[in-house]
């Protein structure tokens, strides 16, 4: 029988156990309790017909629980093509709802219904038609890190792994107005050679991780390879020491977290600096146990994904919370920008 609690500090107590164990550069995986917890995690969920899909930012032991592992291309498409009766997200709640939006007949719940985003909350429905209303005719291409709302005002919604591609799908003629993170949008400006406007949003964990830190880094570790998400704030920078010839081109890789697993498994016994969530660096270890992964900042954490604690996770499959719904007029509006999203790019990206 588990028994649940919760530490002084707020941490998860299965069996008396702390049962993250939390390092700075994500979480030690295993450990005691791992084994009984996960063998009740999965006999609840195979009581209840669920799949389980977790973000690459989740904590090791959610990691490790869970079906499929993946980016949030992957698991959208995973998500769509589930037969299971519950969609169990092991994430943030914009992916949910986009769970919801590909597969309106299923159950989808969230752990803990105060995941959100940082980023998804700098740009709502009406700064959307508003800015629509500046620029006639004008498309939008909504990153997925957004509200359904905004998806339902969007014409085509991207992840970090397919946005070069979904903009260079689009005809090069009239305004283009990509949202909201303004890092991601650069880098796709710089892939396409397009012009376009950009909302200045951004991700309160990426945004951090410095220009400076990564310089320092690398400076430290010179034959090592870099890995960065397109939404960090330190990847004009990291272009730039490519240009300036600081860092060699093929040692460079901007890319989403699938592409980072990716990258990981050619790596050998190589050495990468990684610049995002510090939770990749778990399904990096894995994928390649070799190779040395070091994070560019280890501070880099999104309090949203770790708030999918094993004992949230439990509770949530227990009592079937949460679920989460979308209203049926924005989901019929949102699912065709969706759904062009999951058709663009080259599959793969999930264990
Ligand atoms: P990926 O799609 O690369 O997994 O990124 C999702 C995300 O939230 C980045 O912060
Ligand atoms: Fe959102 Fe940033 Fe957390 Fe990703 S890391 S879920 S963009 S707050």
């Amino acid at each position: 029988m588990l028994t649940e609690s919760i530490s002084r500090d707020g941490r998860a107590v299965l069996n008396g156990t702390v049962a993250d164990g939390t390092v700075a550069d994500g979480t030690v995986a295993g450990g005691a309790g791992f084994e009984e917890w996960a063998t009740e995690v999965r006999r609840l969920a195979r009581e209840r017909n669920a799949v389980l899909l977790a973000h690459n930012y989740q904590l090791p032991w959610i990691q490790d629980v869970a079906d499929h592992v993946g980016d949030s291309l992957a698991l959208s498409r995973l998500a769509a093509a589930s037969d299971a009766d519950v969609i169990v997200f092991c994430g943030v709640h914009f992916m949910a709802e986009t769970a919801k939006i590909l597969a309106p007949e299923r159950t989808v719940l969230l752990p803990d219904l105060r995941a959100g985003c940082s980023l998804a909350e700098t740009v709502n429905a009406a700064d959307v038609r508003k800015w629509r209303e500046a620029h006639p005719g004008g498309r939008v291409v909504a990153y997925v890190n957004t509200s359904a709302a905004v998806k339902a005002e969007s014409d085509i919604c991207c992840t970090s792994s397919n946005a070069v591609e979904v903009v260079a799908s689009l005809p090069d003629e009239g305004d283009l107005l990509f949202l909201p993170d303004m890092f991601l949008g650069q880098h796709v400006a710089r892939r396409t050679g397009r012009h376009f406007d950009i909302w200045m949003g951004e991700c309160h964990v990426h945004a951090a991780i410095s220009p400076v830190e990564l310089r320092d880094k690398v400076a430290r570790n010179p034959g090592a390879e870099l890995l960065v998400h397109p939404e960090c704030g330190c990847t004009t920078s990291a272009l730039w020491m490519v240009d300036m010839g600081d860092l060699p081109q093929e040692r460079t890789h901007v890319v989403s977290t699938a592409g980072m697993v990716g990258a990981a498994r050619s790596l050998g016994e190589g050495h990468a600096l990684v610049a995002t969530e510090t939770g990749i660096l778990h399904q990096l270890r894995k994928a390649n146990p070799k190779g040395h992964f070091e994070a560019v900042s280890p501070r880099a954490e999104c309090r949203f994904m770790k708030m999918t604690t094993p004992a949230a996770l439990l509770r949530c499959l227990r009592d079937g919370v949460h679920e989460v719904t979308v209203d049926a007029d924005i989901a019929l509006r949102a699912r065709q920008a969706v759904e062009r999203m999951v058709a663009i790019g080259s599959p793969g990206g999930a264990e």
